[in-house]
């Protein structure tokens, strides 16, 4: 939520020695912007400095990038040493040019950035304003700006009036600020919110993640909580907020900017969902020992505390929350422990259960959202042990935890989730293999068996990809739908939950997913004559009865109307009968089938809010990260 990017760099020619970076501050606080706007696209800006300046140089403006791009060609700025760039997802004041970031104080020769919200700026406002101080916007950020003026005028030092103001807020905030009078640096300061550095030669960058510097330098640093960086393009010193030195992790990004790039698809979306074979082939790979057995080398919780474990509770929001539904119908199957799912808000704010037995599982692509890393504190002080399934390097949620299960999907820019869902759900198998290998509730060439199935799951994602067409096709066909249903039973509740979700994010349609058996108590009355209906089918293979179930309750709507949209095994005649549509997928084991029948429902929802002319990357109203509570 918001993108933050910060830049110091000697340009060209200026040092002896020492490489000097040819590139502009400007572009590189506007390629970091660009590939950070995924985090909040209400309206973005630059400031920038440089020796002589009299005030710091800034333009702003409301609406996406573009805006910004097309106002600083209009109207250019000067040349620079260092420049910060914000992205905005409005919290405080509605999204305009005067409330967009940054915000200036200290007679224009201060600018600052922010994410997150400043829950004492009222407070603090009045404490300002009766100092004489003039506001030009609502925003909680103009407040921090002031409060950092004001005690850079007292210590005549931007780290250190960096450090007095991060005392004085409450909330969650990552900062970032420049000053005239020191043109080379750029200060940053991280509470609650994410902020990392990346290092590079004669030149270094700070970014709310790893996308913002990727395109230079795949060296970083992850700072920690209450740090305050201060970086020159030659010098880079982390301290807390009282001054005294810091340690912050190095780390090397394992993906490249390409990995970042559309590479010749419509939409990040579309892209990301034909990276889905290669999200749970790379989250499965070196896994296992030379006798096969699993080994999760990041979990570093002790394994006698793993055995004792009787109750799981998996934490995570949104899309990451239905893989969690996914994961307890597999860890229940498999290692016999009770497993809860709750929404990370939820679970925070009641009084769970929890004690040193509990193992919770909290489940986040981006390792940021604020309500999932609330409920790991929650859950520590409880004295449960976490264990995270997580796909970014360097972000919170991995830090605070016990132990950490990476997911190998890759950068995930679309956002609304795809690849990092698939990969979700595979490491959360992994994590239930792993507990009934520890826990002898499989023998060794069962759990080789599953394994074997994941194995060859994704070639079967890559088939359900390449039919995508007819998928597609019938999206278009319902571009003027109003309304649409998905039902499942057992694993395939999960899917048409996301189901549902994937469509109200992309194409602003209602959606609703049920669970099949519940049809008939309450949302059959929903069904009207040509009321879209998609059924997520079982495999006839799978369970007793769960098959024919579900095929009764498609006979049920259908014979009130609905017209049926069914993901079903390849080979299944029976169901054939009873569709109006059928999208055929692979045969799999029921467990695993979430993983290829919730890619047509993806792959729907892009092609139907295509057809309507949206823009499948950037939903209004979200965001990637979602950093506040
Ligand atoms: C936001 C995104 C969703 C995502 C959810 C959880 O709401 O729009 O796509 O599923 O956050 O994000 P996380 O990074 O914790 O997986």
């Amino acid at each position: 939520m918001c993108g933050i990017v910060g830049y110091t760099g000697l340009g060209q020619g200026a040092a002896g020695g020492v490489a000097t970076p040819s590139r502009t501050p400007l572009d590189v606080a506007l390629e970091g912007l660009r590939r950070l706007e995924y985090r909040g696209y209400d309206s973005a800006g630059v400031a920038l400095v440089a020796p002589g300046f009299e005030r710091v140089a800034t333009a702003k403006k409301a609406g996406k990038l573009a805006n910004l791009i097309e106002e600083v060609d209009l109207h250019p700025l000067p040349d620079a040493t260092a420049a910060i760039g914000h992205t905005r997802w409005a919290t405080h004041g509605g999204p305009t040019d005067t409330n967009a970031h940054p915000h200036l104080a200290d007679g224009d020769r201060l600018a600052v950035i922010h994410n997150g919200i400043v829950e004492n700026f009222a407070l603090l406002k009045q404490e300002l304003l009766a100092d004489g101080v003039t506001f030009h916007s609502e925003t909680d950020t103009e407040v921090a700006a002031q409060l950092i003026a004001k005690a850079y005028r007292e210590t005549g030092n931007l780290t250190a009036a960096m450090g007095v103001a991060a005392r004085r807020l409450h909330g969650t905030f990552t900062l970032l600020a420049v000053h005239a009078d020191v043109p080379d640096t750029v200060v940053g300061a991280r509470h609650d919110s994410p902020l990392v550095v990346g290092l590079g030669e004669g030149e270094n960058f700070l970014g709310s993640d790893v996308a913002a510097f990727i395109a230079h330098t795949h060296e970083a640093l992850e700072l920690g909580q209450d740090q305050i960086v201060t970086i020159t393009p030659t010098s880079v010193a982390v301290t807390d907020f009282d001054g005294n030195p810091a340690e912050a992790k190095r780390f090397t990004v394992d993906w490249d900017a390409e990995a970042a790039e559309k590479g010749g698809f419509d939409s990040f979306m579309d892209k990301e969902i034909h990276d889905q074979p290669h999200a749970v082939g790379d989250t499965l790979l070196g896994r296992t020992d030379a006798s096969g057995n699993l080994v999760l080398d990041d979990l570093r919780i002790d394994e006698s505390l793993l055995r004792a474990v009787n109750k799981i509770i998996v934490v995570a929001c949104g899309t990451a929350a239905y893989s969690g539904h996914v994961a307890k119908y597999a860890i229940e199957h498999w290692c016999r422990i009770p497993v809860e799912v709750e929404l990370a808000h939820e679970f925070r704010y009641r009084d769970p259960i929890v004690d040193e037995k509990t193992l919770v599982v909290a489940v986040t692509q981006s390792g940021e959202t604020m309500d999932t890393l609330m409920a790991v504190r929650h859950a520590r002080e409880q004295g449960a042990k976490v264990i995270s399934i997580v796909n970014t390097h360097g972000s919170t949620i991995p830090r605070e935890s016990d132990a950490v299960l990476y997911t190998h999907a890759g950068p995930e820019i679309a956002v609304a989730s795809t690849k990092a869902f698939l990969a979700q759900i595979t490491a959360a198998y992994l994590l239930g293999l792993y507990l009934a290998q520890l826990r002898g509730n499989k023998f060794p060439d069962e759990i080789s068996a599953i394994l074997d199935e994941l194995r060859d799951m994704p070639r079967k994602i890559q088939t359900v990809i390449e039919r995508g067409e007819y998928v597609r096709a019938t999206a278009r066909s319902m571009r003027d739908a109003s309304s649409v249903l998905f039902l499942g039973r057992h694993v395939g509740f999960p899917v048409a939950l996301e189901g549902a979700l994937k469509l109200k994010e992309l194409a602003y349609i209602h959606a609703e997913g049920f669970a099949a058996g519940e049809l008939k108590h309450g949302p059959i009355a929903l069904i009207d004559e040509g009321q879209p209906v998609f059924v997520v089918v079982p495999s006839p293979r799978g369970r007793d009865s769960l098959h024919s179930k579900v095929v009764s309750n498609i006979q049920e709507i259908r014979a009130r109307g609905a017209r049926t949209l069914v993901i079903a095994e390849d080979g299944d005649d029976e169901v054939r009968k009873y569709a109006d549509e059928i999208f055929w997928i692979p045969q799999a084991p029921t467990l695993l089938q979430p993983l290829l029948a919730v890619v047509p429902l993806q792959i729907f929802a892009m092609a139907l809010a295509t057809a309507k002319g949206l823009d499948v990357d950037q939903p209004r109203n979200l965001a990637k990260s979602v950093t506040v509570e």
